[in-house]
């Protein structure tokens, strides 16, 4: 063993190549084994406080040993390793896409999720994004295209996904926001039975908006309805306005008419129809230095249109989206069913990372919802959107990092930690046969701190 002594200043030659790649698979199988946490004393597969890896379709009662039986240092390449015990969800406005580009970290950072990470393992991921404007399916579409990796529907959620269980509540409502007659296509998509837009008010009655005049695009795509018949019964803001006086002006129509009745007004204006923003955001992170103004903003303005209009009438209206609980509490039966059909993982992970930059809603929500979960929701402010290095946060995270990359490997690596702290010492691993260690002419090999510890493990 003396050739192996863990040099303190390497003076081994050795044929760098095969030499090293032996120290990287070992390191790999190493923190593997590790994170695998497969010491004898450690080997029980249902203690649930150890991060653990699984192959797919495997309980914990079978699969790290197995994994470990069948071969001695490291599965059979094809066998996919996914953490069983933690996984991300992740905002996209200033996480991952900054004003319609993807920010260059973010594509980084789906690799190392997708296996491209030292210990080649894979993590369960979500999206979660208080955007919308388009279906899910779409802005998937678009995504998996900047993002450079396939992303599916049922891993994402963006702003009015949630409002897609109210549409058996509700016969005629009005959708308003994004572009064009999308939202009107996604809110009929969700099952929503008679969708009415601004523009088929406006159509119908050009007075409603003085100053606003339909584009021929949206006037062929409005329909004239005989609006006295109709009562409105919710309002729904899937995403963020096209025309903030327009859609005010017929926000607040509703608000004080009687029963969601165009054109009546309630005397007490306390019989208009219920008013669901799909979020809160007041600012968010766009193409601009500086953050520009969200759905949030606009809401304020309608409420505070409303007292003024009614001389201090108050008007409640709904959000939806982060940082409500019912939102965290969507996206956990979510990442239940994608880690379970896509990874066939059935135990819910013991941690969800949630990467987001906006502290009012990402942060605060996830901090608020990890006092309710079962599981801990861990927050982690980036710097590449909403939230201002230097200035001080209106909802502490538990980590501040620069990018989306560095916030999944700061996840990765606390849970290596973790899996280090609880584990007891290691059992020495099995040192490859000697004979392969062959020494080629004249050739130095440089020894990294960390092969000298390893090799100091092995040599202990
Ligand atoms: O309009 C969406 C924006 O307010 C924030 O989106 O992805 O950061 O939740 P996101
Ligand atoms: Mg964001």
């Amino acid at each position: 063993m003396s050739a192996l002594a863990p040099p303190t200043r390497p003076t081994f030659h050795r044929a760098a190549s095969t030499f090293v790649d032996e120290i990287a698979t070992a390191r790999t199988d190493l923190s593997r084994k590790l994170l695998l946490g497969d010491s004898p004393s450690n080997a029980s597969p249902d203690s649930e406080s150890t991060p653990s890896l699984l192959s797919p379709g495997s309980d914990s009662s079978s699969s790290p040993k197995s994994l470990v039986a069948g071969s001695p240092i490291t599965p059979p390449e094809d066998a996919e390793i996914v953490a069983n015990s933690f996984a991300f969800a992740f905002d996209i406005d200033g996480v991952l896409i900054r004003g319609g580009r993807v920010i260059p970290e973010a594509i980084q950072a789906m690799k190392v999720l997708n296996g491209e990470n030292e210990y080649g393992i894979r993590i369960p991921y979500i999206f979660l994004t208080n955007g919308g404007g388009k279906s899910e399916a779409e802005r998937c579409n678009d995504l998996s295209k900047q993002l450079e990796v396939e992303i599916s529907p049922a891993q994402f959620i963006c702003g009015h996904t949630p409002m897609s269980e109210m549409a058996s509540k509700h016969n005629t409502v009005l959708v308003v926001g994004g572009e064009g007659e999308k939202c009107r296509h996604v809110a009929q998509s969700y099952g929503f039975k008679d969708v009415v837009t601004p523009g088929d008010i406006i159509k119908t009655d050009s007075a409603t908006t003085p100053f606003r005049k339909l584009t021929p695009e949206e006037h062929k795509n409005s329909k004239t309805r005989d609006f006295s018949n109709v009562a409105i019964e919710a309002v729904f803001v899937f995403a963020d306005s096209r025309d903030w006086a327009g859609d005010l002006q017929i926000i607040l129509d509703l608000a004080m008419s009687k029963g969601g009745r165009i054109g009546t007004r309630s005397e007490a204006f306390d019989e208009g129809p219920p008013i669901y923003f799909s979020h809160n955001d007041v600012v968010w992170s766009a193409a601009h230095d500086h953050v520009r103004l969200g759905m949030g903003a606009l809401r304020g303005i309608v409420e505070y249109t409303f007292k003024e209009v009614t001389k201090g009438k108050t008007l409640e209206t709904f959000a939806f989206g982060k940082p409500q609980i019912g939102t965290f509490e969507f996206a956990t039966r979510l990442l239940k069913r994608w880690r379970k059909n896509a990874h066939k993982l059935n135990a819910p992970p013991e941690t969800v990372y949630f990467v987001g930059d906006t502290p009012e809603s990402d942060i605060r929500g996830t901090n608020n919802y990890n006092e309710r979960a079962e599981n801990d929701w861990y927050s982690i402010l980036v710097k590449t959107g909403v939230y201002q290095d230097g200035t001080e946060p209106a909802y502490k995270p538990r980590a501040t990092v620069h990018s989306v990359l560095d916030a999944v490997n700061h996840g990765i690596e606390r849970e290596m930690k973790r899996r280090l702290q609880t584990s007891p010492p290691m059992q020495k691993p099995k040192m490859p046969e000697i004979s392969k260690l062959s020494l080629e002419d004249g050739e130095v090999r440089v020894f990294s701190p960390i092969e000298e510890r390893t090799l100091a493990m092995w040599a202990s």
